[in-house]
Protein backbone atom coordinates (compact mmCIF):
# COMPACT_ATOMS: atom_id res chain seq x y z
CA UNK A 1 0.00 0.00 0.00
CA UNK A 2 1.17 3.21 -0.76
CA UNK A 3 0.91 6.78 0.11
CA UNK A 4 3.29 10.06 -0.48
CA UNK A 5 5.39 9.24 2.70
CA UNK A 6 5.11 5.55 3.03
CA UNK A 7 5.16 2.20 0.47
CA UNK A 8 4.01 -0.66 3.72
CA UNK A 9 2.68 -3.67 3.26
CA UNK A 10 -0.78 -3.13 4.56
CA UNK A 11 -1.75 -0.16 6.46
CA UNK A 12 -4.39 -2.11 8.33
CA UNK A 13 -2.11 -3.78 10.44
CA UNK A 14 -1.21 -0.25 12.36
CA UNK A 15 -3.47 -1.53 15.64
CA UNK A 16 -1.35 -4.71 16.13
CA UNK A 17 1.67 -2.88 15.33
CA UNK A 18 1.10 -0.57 17.76
CA UNK A 19 0.63 -3.15 20.52
CA UNK A 20 4.07 -4.77 19.68
CA UNK A 21 5.78 -1.40 20.09
CA UNK A 22 4.25 -0.69 23.28
CA UNK A 23 5.23 -5.01 24.25
CA UNK A 24 8.60 -3.40 23.20
CA UNK A 25 8.83 -0.25 24.90
CA UNK A 26 8.24 -2.09 28.61
CA UNK A 27 11.40 -3.66 27.75
CA UNK A 28 13.07 -0.84 26.77
CA UNK A 29 13.17 1.38 29.96
CA UNK A 30 16.94 3.04 29.22
CA UNK A 31 16.08 3.94 25.57
CA UNK A 32 12.60 5.67 26.88
CA UNK A 33 15.08 7.75 29.56
CA UNK A 34 16.55 8.97 26.81
CA UNK A 35 13.44 9.42 25.09
CA UNK A 36 12.10 12.01 28.46
CA UNK A 37 15.07 13.68 28.21
CA UNK A 38 15.14 14.46 24.85
CA UNK A 39 11.58 15.53 24.75
CA UNK A 40 12.66 18.11 27.09
CA UNK A 41 16.34 19.57 25.63
CA UNK A 42 15.18 19.05 21.59
CA UNK A 43 18.85 18.19 20.80
CA UNK A 44 17.79 17.36 16.96
CA UNK A 45 15.05 20.06 16.56
CA UNK A 46 14.93 21.13 12.69
CA UNK A 47 17.03 18.13 12.12
CA UNK A 48 16.22 15.54 9.33
CA UNK A 49 17.79 11.82 10.21
CA UNK A 50 17.18 8.78 7.43
CA UNK A 51 17.36 5.17 8.67
CA UNK A 52 18.16 1.90 7.11
CA UNK A 53 17.73 -0.47 10.15
CA UNK A 54 15.50 -3.16 10.33
CA UNK A 55 12.20 -2.02 11.01
CA UNK A 56 11.16 -4.23 14.16
CA UNK A 57 9.36 -3.37 17.11
CA UNK A 58 12.47 -2.18 18.26
CA UNK A 59 13.20 -0.36 15.77
CA UNK A 60 10.21 2.09 16.33
CA UNK A 61 11.41 2.96 19.35
CA UNK A 62 14.46 4.36 18.30
CA UNK A 63 12.46 6.26 15.86
CA UNK A 64 10.21 7.65 18.74
CA UNK A 65 12.87 8.25 20.63
CA UNK A 66 14.56 10.83 17.89
CA UNK A 67 11.23 12.11 16.85
CA UNK A 68 10.77 13.26 20.61
CA UNK A 69 14.23 14.51 20.05
CA UNK A 70 12.87 17.13 16.95
CA UNK A 71 14.18 14.94 14.40
CA UNK A 72 12.16 14.56 11.31
CA UNK A 73 12.43 10.74 10.56
CA UNK A 74 12.53 8.84 7.31
CA UNK A 75 13.21 5.01 7.62
CA UNK A 76 13.62 2.34 5.30
CA UNK A 77 14.67 -1.51 6.17
CA UNK A 78 18.58 -2.91 5.53
CA UNK A 79 17.54 -5.99 4.99
CA UNK A 80 14.40 -7.37 2.23
CA UNK A 81 13.22 -10.28 4.84
CA UNK A 82 13.60 -8.20 7.73
CA UNK A 83 10.78 -5.73 8.13
CA UNK A 84 7.79 -6.32 10.13
CA UNK A 85 4.97 -5.29 8.30
CA UNK A 86 2.45 -4.42 10.83
CA UNK A 87 5.17 -2.18 12.82
CA UNK A 88 5.77 -0.63 9.15
CA UNK A 89 1.94 0.16 9.21
CA UNK A 90 2.21 1.51 12.86
CA UNK A 91 4.68 4.06 11.88
CA UNK A 92 2.93 5.40 8.95
CA UNK A 93 -0.44 5.41 10.57
CA UNK A 94 1.66 7.80 13.08
CA UNK A 95 3.00 9.96 10.45
CA UNK A 96 6.41 9.19 10.14
CA UNK A 97 7.81 8.12 6.81
CA UNK A 98 8.53 4.77 5.81
CA UNK A 99 9.06 2.57 2.94
CA UNK A 100 10.02 -1.04 4.06
CA UNK A 101 8.12 -4.58 4.03
CA UNK A 102 8.84 -7.64 4.28
CA UNK A 103 9.62 -9.48 0.99
CA UNK A 104 10.56 -6.59 -0.66
CA UNK A 105 12.62 -6.94 -3.77
CA UNK A 106 15.86 -6.26 -4.61
CA UNK A 107 14.59 -3.22 -7.12
CA UNK A 108 12.25 -1.92 -4.35
CA UNK A 109 15.08 -2.35 -1.76
CA UNK A 110 16.81 0.13 -3.39
CA UNK A 111 13.61 2.65 -4.79
CA UNK A 112 13.33 3.01 -0.50
CA UNK A 113 16.42 3.95 -0.21
CA UNK A 114 16.69 6.70 -2.32
CA UNK A 115 13.18 7.55 -1.39
CA UNK A 116 14.80 8.18 2.82
CA UNK A 117 17.81 9.73 0.82
CA UNK A 118 15.78 11.88 -0.66
CA UNK A 119 14.42 13.58 2.20
CA UNK A 120 17.94 15.18 2.69
CA UNK A 121 19.00 13.87 5.75
CA UNK A 122 21.22 15.87 8.24
CA UNK A 123 21.90 12.62 9.94
CA UNK A 124 22.13 8.83 8.95
CA UNK A 125 21.76 5.43 10.59
CA UNK A 126 22.96 2.53 8.73
CA UNK A 127 22.85 -1.45 9.57
CA UNK A 128 25.23 -2.55 6.98
CA UNK A 129 26.44 1.25 5.46
CA UNK A 130 23.97 0.42 2.14
CA UNK A 131 22.63 3.82 2.87
CA UNK A 132 26.39 5.72 3.44
CA UNK A 133 27.21 3.60 0.43
CA UNK A 134 24.40 4.95 -1.87
CA UNK A 135 24.75 8.58 -0.74
CA UNK A 136 28.47 8.65 -1.47
CA UNK A 137 28.16 6.34 -4.66
CA UNK A 138 25.22 8.21 -5.91
CA UNK A 139 23.75 11.34 -4.24
CA UNK A 140 27.36 13.14 -3.20
CA UNK A 141 26.21 16.42 -3.48
CA UNK A 142 23.37 15.93 -0.41
CA UNK A 143 27.22 15.21 1.47
CA UNK A 144 27.80 19.25 2.71
CA UNK A 145 24.38 18.83 4.76
CA UNK A 146 25.00 15.44 6.58
CA UNK A 147 26.54 16.34 9.88
CA UNK A 148 27.72 12.78 10.11
CA UNK A 149 26.00 9.05 10.72
CA UNK A 150 25.66 5.84 12.97
CA UNK A 151 26.66 2.58 11.65
CA UNK A 152 25.40 -0.11 13.63
CA UNK A 153 26.69 -3.22 12.22
CA UNK A 154 30.39 -5.21 12.06
CA UNK A 155 29.62 -5.53 8.59
CA UNK A 156 29.13 -1.89 8.20
CA UNK A 157 32.46 -0.97 10.45
CA UNK A 158 34.65 -2.99 7.64
CA UNK A 159 32.67 -1.22 5.01
CA UNK A 160 33.22 2.05 6.65
CA UNK A 161 36.88 2.10 7.28
CA UNK A 162 37.57 0.14 3.97
CA UNK A 163 35.90 3.66 2.36
CA UNK A 164 38.23 5.37 5.23
CA UNK A 165 41.46 3.49 3.99
CA UNK A 166 40.54 4.64 0.40
CA UNK A 167 39.91 8.24 1.56
CA UNK A 168 36.40 7.51 -0.13
CA UNK A 169 34.12 8.35 3.34
CA UNK A 170 33.17 12.18 2.96
CA UNK A 171 31.64 12.48 6.50
CA UNK A 172 32.27 11.28 10.34
CA UNK A 173 30.25 7.90 11.19
CA UNK A 174 30.38 6.26 14.88
CA UNK A 175 30.59 2.74 14.87
CA UNK A 176 28.11 2.10 17.49
CA UNK A 177 28.68 -1.40 16.39
CA UNK A 178 31.75 -1.05 19.04
CA UNK A 179 30.23 -0.11 21.78
CA UNK A 180 31.18 -2.55 25.01
CA UNK A 181 27.54 -2.37 25.98
CA UNK A 182 26.32 -3.22 22.19
CA UNK A 183 28.57 -5.95 21.58
CA UNK A 184 27.52 -7.46 25.00
CA UNK A 185 24.03 -7.61 24.70
CA UNK A 186 23.35 -7.48 20.51
CA UNK A 187 26.30 -9.68 19.00
CA UNK A 188 26.84 -11.83 21.79
CA UNK A 189 23.86 -12.35 23.82
CA UNK A 190 21.17 -11.49 21.50
CA UNK A 191 22.57 -13.58 18.04
CA UNK A 192 23.32 -16.48 20.21
CA UNK A 193 19.76 -16.54 21.63
CA UNK A 194 18.07 -15.55 18.41
CA UNK A 195 20.11 -17.12 15.58
CA UNK A 196 18.65 -20.48 17.31
CA UNK A 197 15.36 -18.35 18.01
CA UNK A 198 15.09 -18.02 14.07
CA UNK A 199 16.17 -21.77 13.08
CA UNK A 200 13.53 -23.38 15.35
CA UNK A 201 11.13 -21.16 13.66
CA UNK A 202 11.76 -22.07 10.55
CA UNK A 203 12.73 -25.68 11.01
CA UNK A 204 11.51 -27.19 14.79
CA UNK A 205 14.71 -29.38 15.08
CA UNK A 206 15.85 -30.59 17.94
CA UNK A 207 19.08 -29.07 19.17
CA UNK A 208 20.23 -32.06 21.74
CA UNK A 209 22.79 -34.80 20.20
CA UNK A 210 23.33 -32.95 16.57
CA UNK A 211 26.62 -32.32 15.58
CA UNK A 212 26.32 -27.67 15.33
CA UNK A 213 29.10 -26.63 13.09
CA UNK A 214 29.66 -23.12 13.81
CA UNK A 215 31.50 -21.12 11.80
CA UNK A 216 33.53 -17.43 13.16
CA UNK A 217 34.00 -17.36 16.48
CA UNK A 218 33.74 -13.67 16.94
CA UNK A 219 31.12 -12.18 19.28
CA UNK A 220 28.01 -13.50 17.58
CA UNK A 221 29.37 -17.03 17.17
CA UNK A 222 30.26 -16.98 20.88
CA UNK A 223 27.42 -16.72 21.60
CA UNK A 224 25.81 -18.97 18.91
CA UNK A 225 27.99 -21.65 20.20
CA UNK A 226 27.02 -20.77 23.78
CA UNK A 227 23.26 -21.39 23.06
CA UNK A 228 23.99 -24.41 20.79
CA UNK A 229 26.11 -26.30 23.74
CA UNK A 230 23.41 -25.14 26.36
CA UNK A 231 20.97 -27.16 23.95
CA UNK A 232 22.74 -30.46 24.53
CA UNK A 233 24.15 -30.24 20.95
CA UNK A 234 27.97 -31.02 19.95
CA UNK A 235 29.44 -27.89 18.82
CA UNK A 236 32.52 -27.54 16.13
CA UNK A 237 34.21 -24.06 15.60
CA UNK A 238 35.80 -23.32 12.15
CA UNK A 239 38.07 -20.17 12.31
CA UNK A 240 40.57 -18.30 10.21
CA UNK A 241 41.60 -16.35 13.24
CA UNK A 242 44.56 -18.33 15.56
CA UNK A 243 43.82 -16.62 18.62
CA UNK A 244 39.94 -16.86 18.13
CA UNK A 245 40.23 -20.37 17.38
CA UNK A 246 41.97 -21.16 20.76
CA UNK A 247 39.38 -19.36 22.41
CA UNK A 248 37.24 -22.00 21.04
CA UNK A 249 39.69 -24.86 22.34
CA UNK A 250 39.59 -23.71 25.76
CA UNK A 251 35.76 -22.48 25.79
CA UNK A 252 35.21 -26.42 25.05
CA UNK A 253 34.39 -26.45 21.69
CA UNK A 254 36.21 -28.93 18.54
CA UNK A 255 38.16 -26.96 16.29
CA UNK A 256 38.79 -27.94 12.62
CA UNK A 257 39.17 -27.03 9.16
CA UNK A 258 35.25 -26.70 7.26
CA UNK A 259 36.85 -29.69 4.62
CA UNK A 260 36.42 -31.60 7.72
CA UNK A 261 33.50 -30.30 9.34
CA UNK A 262 31.52 -30.22 6.49
CA UNK A 263 31.40 -33.88 6.44
CA UNK A 264 30.14 -34.71 9.94
CA UNK A 265 28.00 -31.33 11.09
CA UNK A 266 24.24 -31.79 10.98
CA UNK A 267 23.47 -27.80 11.64
CA UNK A 268 25.55 -25.00 10.14
CA UNK A 269 25.31 -21.69 11.22
CA UNK A 270 27.29 -18.82 9.21
CA UNK A 271 28.44 -15.37 11.49
CA UNK A 272 31.74 -14.51 9.48
CA UNK A 273 30.90 -11.44 8.40
CA UNK A 274 33.12 -13.27 5.12
CA UNK A 275 31.56 -14.57 1.88
CA UNK A 276 31.47 -17.90 0.54
CA UNK A 277 32.38 -19.46 3.89
CA UNK A 278 30.31 -22.38 2.92
CA UNK A 279 30.93 -23.56 -0.66
CA UNK A 280 29.31 -25.87 -2.68
CA UNK A 281 32.83 -27.97 -2.52
CA UNK A 282 31.78 -27.78 1.31
CA UNK A 283 27.86 -28.62 0.87
CA UNK A 284 28.58 -31.78 -1.64
CA UNK A 285 30.13 -33.58 1.20
CA UNK A 286 27.64 -33.14 3.63
CA UNK A 287 25.41 -35.60 4.94
CA UNK A 288 21.77 -36.03 3.64
CA UNK A 289 19.28 -33.73 5.62
CA UNK A 290 21.75 -31.14 6.53
CA UNK A 291 20.60 -27.79 7.96
CA UNK A 292 22.40 -24.74 6.76
CA UNK A 293 21.29 -20.93 8.13
CA UNK A 294 23.27 -17.81 8.02
CA UNK A 295 23.20 -15.18 11.08
CA UNK A 296 26.03 -12.74 9.46
CA UNK A 297 25.05 -9.85 8.13
CA UNK A 298 24.56 -10.07 4.34
CA UNK A 299 23.44 -13.47 2.58
CA UNK A 300 26.88 -13.77 0.88
CA UNK A 301 28.40 -16.25 3.64
CA UNK A 302 26.56 -19.24 1.86
CA UNK A 303 26.96 -19.84 -1.78
CA UNK A 304 23.23 -19.14 -2.95
CA UNK A 305 24.21 -18.17 -5.97
CA UNK A 306 25.80 -21.82 -6.84
CA UNK A 307 22.77 -23.56 -4.55
CA UNK A 308 20.19 -21.63 -6.82
CA UNK A 309 21.20 -24.04 -9.87
CA UNK A 310 19.65 -27.10 -8.13
CA UNK A 311 16.29 -28.11 -8.05
CA UNK A 312 14.50 -26.82 -5.14
CA UNK A 313 10.91 -27.16 -3.16
CA UNK A 314 10.06 -25.01 -0.60
CA UNK A 315 9.30 -26.93 2.32
CA UNK A 316 7.76 -24.57 5.02
CA UNK A 317 8.21 -20.60 5.13
CA UNK A 318 11.37 -19.46 4.31
CA UNK A 319 12.64 -22.95 5.13
CA UNK A 320 13.74 -24.42 1.73
CA UNK A 321 15.06 -27.98 0.51
CA UNK A 322 17.69 -28.30 -2.19
CA UNK A 323 18.42 -31.74 -3.89
CA UNK A 324 22.21 -31.83 -4.71
CA UNK A 325 23.41 -34.96 -5.79
CA UNK A 326 20.68 -37.08 -4.49
CA UNK A 327 20.98 -35.63 -0.98
CA UNK A 328 18.86 -33.27 0.47
CA UNK A 329 20.18 -29.62 1.59
CA UNK A 330 17.90 -27.77 3.42
CA UNK A 331 18.69 -23.84 3.80
CA UNK A 332 16.44 -21.75 6.48
CA UNK A 333 15.52 -17.98 5.60
CA UNK A 334 17.12 -17.98 2.33
CA UNK A 335 20.59 -17.52 3.51
CA UNK A 336 19.89 -13.99 4.93
CA UNK A 337 20.67 -13.30 8.11
CA UNK A 338 18.17 -16.37 9.83
CA UNK A 339 17.26 -14.39 13.24
CA UNK A 340 15.78 -11.20 10.97
CA UNK A 341 14.21 -13.63 8.44
CA UNK A 342 12.41 -16.62 10.44
CA UNK A 343 12.28 -15.09 14.18
CA UNK A 344 12.06 -11.14 15.15
CA UNK A 345 15.55 -10.34 16.03
CA UNK A 346 16.42 -9.88 19.52
CA UNK A 347 14.64 -9.26 22.16
CA UNK A 348 13.86 -6.05 22.93
CA UNK A 349 16.00 -5.95 26.05
CA UNK A 350 19.15 -6.34 23.98
CA UNK A 351 18.00 -3.74 21.50
CA UNK A 352 17.16 -1.00 24.02
CA UNK A 353 21.22 -1.02 24.64
CA UNK A 354 21.90 -0.94 21.13
CA UNK A 355 19.64 1.54 20.44
CA UNK A 356 21.01 3.83 23.32
CA UNK A 357 24.45 3.94 21.56
CA UNK A 358 22.34 5.01 18.40
CA UNK A 359 20.50 7.79 20.23
CA UNK A 360 23.44 9.24 21.98
CA UNK A 361 25.86 8.82 18.98
CA UNK A 362 23.20 11.21 17.35
CA UNK A 363 23.40 13.54 20.00
CA UNK A 364 27.28 13.49 20.07
CA UNK A 365 26.83 14.82 16.64
CA UNK A 366 24.95 17.48 17.00
CA UNK A 367 26.95 18.70 19.66
CA UNK A 368 30.22 17.95 18.01
CA UNK A 369 29.30 19.64 14.79
CA UNK A 370 31.70 20.71 11.74
CA UNK A 371 34.65 19.21 14.34
CA UNK A 372 34.61 15.76 13.77
CA UNK A 373 36.84 14.14 10.86
CA UNK A 374 35.08 11.96 8.18
CA UNK A 375 36.80 9.01 9.79
CA UNK A 376 35.26 6.17 11.91
CA UNK A 377 34.78 6.99 15.20
CA UNK A 378 34.49 5.15 18.62
CA UNK A 379 32.32 6.83 21.12
CA UNK A 380 34.15 8.11 24.07
CA UNK A 381 34.12 5.15 26.82
CA UNK A 382 32.20 7.60 29.22
CA UNK A 383 28.87 7.54 26.36
CA UNK A 384 29.31 3.51 26.54
CA UNK A 385 30.00 3.39 30.68
CA UNK A 386 26.82 5.76 30.53
CA UNK A 387 24.51 3.14 28.78
CA UNK A 388 25.45 0.23 31.19
CA UNK A 389 24.65 2.70 34.26
CA UNK A 390 21.39 2.65 32.43
CA UNK A 391 20.77 -0.54 31.55
CA UNK A 392 21.83 -1.63 35.46
CA UNK A 393 18.92 1.33 36.42
CA UNK A 394 16.65 -0.67 34.10
CA UNK A 395 17.81 -4.20 35.73
CA UNK A 396 17.38 -2.16 39.07
CA UNK A 397 20.81 -3.45 39.67
CA UNK A 398 23.38 -0.92 42.18
CA UNK A 399 26.90 -1.03 42.09
CA UNK A 400 29.66 0.20 44.73
CA UNK A 401 31.66 3.42 43.72
CA UNK A 402 35.59 4.06 44.57
CA UNK A 403 36.07 5.17 47.91
CA UNK A 404 38.81 8.42 47.58
CA UNK A 405 41.89 5.96 49.01
CA UNK A 406 41.11 3.22 46.25
CA UNK A 407 41.23 6.38 43.12
CA UNK A 408 44.05 7.68 44.88
CA UNK A 409 45.53 4.14 44.47
CA UNK A 410 44.58 3.12 41.26
CA UNK A 411 46.53 5.97 40.05
CA UNK A 412 49.81 5.67 42.00
CA UNK A 413 52.63 3.49 41.33
CA UNK A 414 54.81 4.14 44.94
CA UNK A 415 52.86 1.50 47.07
CA UNK A 416 53.87 -2.07 46.25
CA UNK A 417 54.52 -5.38 48.19
N1 LIG B 1 22.27 -11.61 13.13
C1 LIG B 1 22.41 -10.50 13.84
O1 LIG B 1 21.47 -9.99 14.44
C2 LIG B 1 23.75 -9.87 13.93
C3 LIG B 1 24.08 -9.07 15.06
C4 LIG B 1 25.35 -8.50 15.12
C5 LIG B 1 26.25 -8.72 14.08
N2 LIG B 1 25.88 -9.46 12.99
C6 LIG B 1 26.77 -9.74 11.86
O2 LIG B 1 27.41 -11.00 12.13
C7 LIG B 1 28.68 -11.04 11.49
C8 LIG B 1 29.76 -11.35 12.53
O3 LIG B 1 29.82 -10.29 13.47
P1 LIG B 1 30.83 -10.33 14.73
O4 LIG B 1 30.57 -9.09 15.49
O5 LIG B 1 30.78 -11.65 15.40
O6 LIG B 1 32.22 -10.19 13.94
P2 LIG B 1 33.69 -10.57 14.46
O7 LIG B 1 34.63 -9.86 13.56
O8 LIG B 1 33.77 -10.38 15.93
O9 LIG B 1 33.78 -12.16 14.18
C9 LIG B 1 33.85 -12.75 12.92
C10 LIG B 1 34.75 -13.97 13.06
O10 LIG B 1 34.67 -14.73 11.85
C11 LIG B 1 35.98 -15.21 11.55
N3 LIG B 1 36.06 -15.53 10.13
C12 LIG B 1 36.28 -14.72 9.07
N4 LIG B 1 36.35 -15.42 7.93
C13 LIG B 1 36.17 -16.72 8.27
C14 LIG B 1 36.15 -17.94 7.54
N5 LIG B 1 36.34 -17.96 6.21
N6 LIG B 1 35.94 -19.10 8.21
C15 LIG B 1 35.77 -19.11 9.56
N7 LIG B 1 35.80 -17.98 10.32
C16 LIG B 1 36.00 -16.80 9.68
C17 LIG B 1 36.89 -14.07 11.98
O11 LIG B 1 38.22 -14.53 12.17
C18 LIG B 1 36.23 -13.59 13.25
O12 LIG B 1 36.75 -14.24 14.40
C19 LIG B 1 28.82 -9.68 10.80
O13 LIG B 1 28.35 -9.78 9.49
C20 LIG B 1 27.90 -8.78 11.61
O14 LIG B 1 27.52 -7.64 10.90
C21 LIG B 1 24.66 -10.06 12.92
Amino acid sequence: MQAENYTVQDIKLAEQGRKNIAWAEMQMPALLKIKERFAKEKPFKGMRIALALHVTKETAVLVKTLAAGGADVAITGCNPLSAQDDVCAALAADGVKVWAYKGESKEDYYTFLNKVIATKPNITIDDGCDLVTEIHQKHAALIPSIIGGCEETTTGVIRLKAMEQEKALKYPMIAVNDNKTKHLLDNYLGTGQSTIDGLLRASNILFAGKVVVVLGYGSCGKGVALRADGLGARVIVTEVDHFAALQAVYDGFAVMPMKEAAKIGDVFITVTGNKHVIRMEHIKTMKDGTVLANSGHFDHEIEMSALAKYPKRTIRPLFDEYLVDSKKIMVAGEGRLVNLACAEGHPSTVMATSFCGQALACEYLVKHKGKLKPVVITLPAEIDDHIAALQLDALGMKIDTLTDEQRKYLASWQEGT
